[in-house]
């Protein structure tokens, strides 16, 4: 964390958080259309950074932290961080999380979502619709004077009671001109606990929720983060804006993801 005070975003910056945003949704449901068995993760890195600068747009990911490609590509029992690759081809029953941020003027827009590559087995189509509905149920925590423990607490008595498991290891992030900062937030947690939500606070909500243990292992090329017992798991996140009535979703996804 660079800093331990959570700012409070003004107007101007808001708006330049909507459309970093807007624009960061927009590549992700574009990316979505080339999720098909045969396709390389590196195919679809390349064709989000050549889109993003299309666009004159930034990818943040790319030289993050040393961070080597400009999205995250997640298969199966990879909890986050997968980084693309040419020898990863996608085959039929596959699931992939697409994990895209944009700078645009000098803002971050941060959003991802678990795709099916062909026909997903019973079990993983579980999977991600249990992490839609707990990024939905924490999104809905979200109002001036609630807690930040009442989000973590809504998607982990959700994920448990449908027989699965909240990662730990990685949790959402205060996001503006600076990709990761103050607050952290948790996908687990007590109702009641933690700071106070106030209007201007912009933070992501990106749940990984695991078919078996919530315990995770990370990779020796320092970044691609596993299951420990290499079961599956999912993720999906939003950027979002405490606003005076309640929340709005900086990364409305174009094709509509029930949120
Ligand atoms: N987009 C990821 C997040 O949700 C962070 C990726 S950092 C990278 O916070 F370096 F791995 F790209
Ligand atoms: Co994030
Ligand atoms: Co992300």
């Amino acid at each position: 964390m660079e800093r331990e005070v959570i700012t409070l975003l003004s107007k101007r910056e808001i708006e330049k958080m909507r459309r970093a945003g807007h624009l960061a949704a927009k590549l992700l449901y574009h990316l979505s259309a080339m999720v098909k068995p045969g396709v390389s993760t590196l195919e679809l890195n390349d064709e989000a950074e050549r889109w993003t600068q299309e666009q004159g747009a930034k990818s943040a990911p790319l030289g993050y932290k040393g961070y080597p490609k400009s999205i995250c590509t997640s298969v199966n029992e990879v909890v986050c961080h997968g980084i693309p690759n040419a020898k990863q081809i996608l085959k039929d029953g596959d699931i992939i999380n697409i994990d895209v941020t944009l700078i645009v003027d000098g803002y971050h827009g941060d959003t991802s979502k678990t795709f099916f590559v062909g026909e997903p087995s019973p079990i993983a189509r579980k999977l991600v619709e249990v992490t839609e509905e707990c990024r939905r149920r924490g999104i809905e925590a979200i109002k001036p004077g609630a807690k930040i423990g009442d989000i973590g607490a809504a998607i982990q008595e959700y994920a448990e009671s449908q027989g699965f498991s909240v990662v730990r290891d990685f949790v959402g992030h205060g996001i503006s001109n600076i990709f990761h900062t103050a607050p952290q937030i948790p996908h687990y947690g007590e109702p009641g606990k933690g700071k106070r939500l106030r209007p201007g606070m912009v933070f992501t909500i990106e749940p990984m929720i695991n078919e078996g243990t919530w315990e995770v292992e990370v990779m020796e090329d320092k970044w691609t983060a596993l299951t420990l017992d290499r079961k599956l798991s999912a993720q999906c996140e939003h950027t979002l804006l405490v606003t005076e009535s309640g929340v709005e979703i900086l990364t409305p996804y174009p094709g509509g993801d029930g949120v």
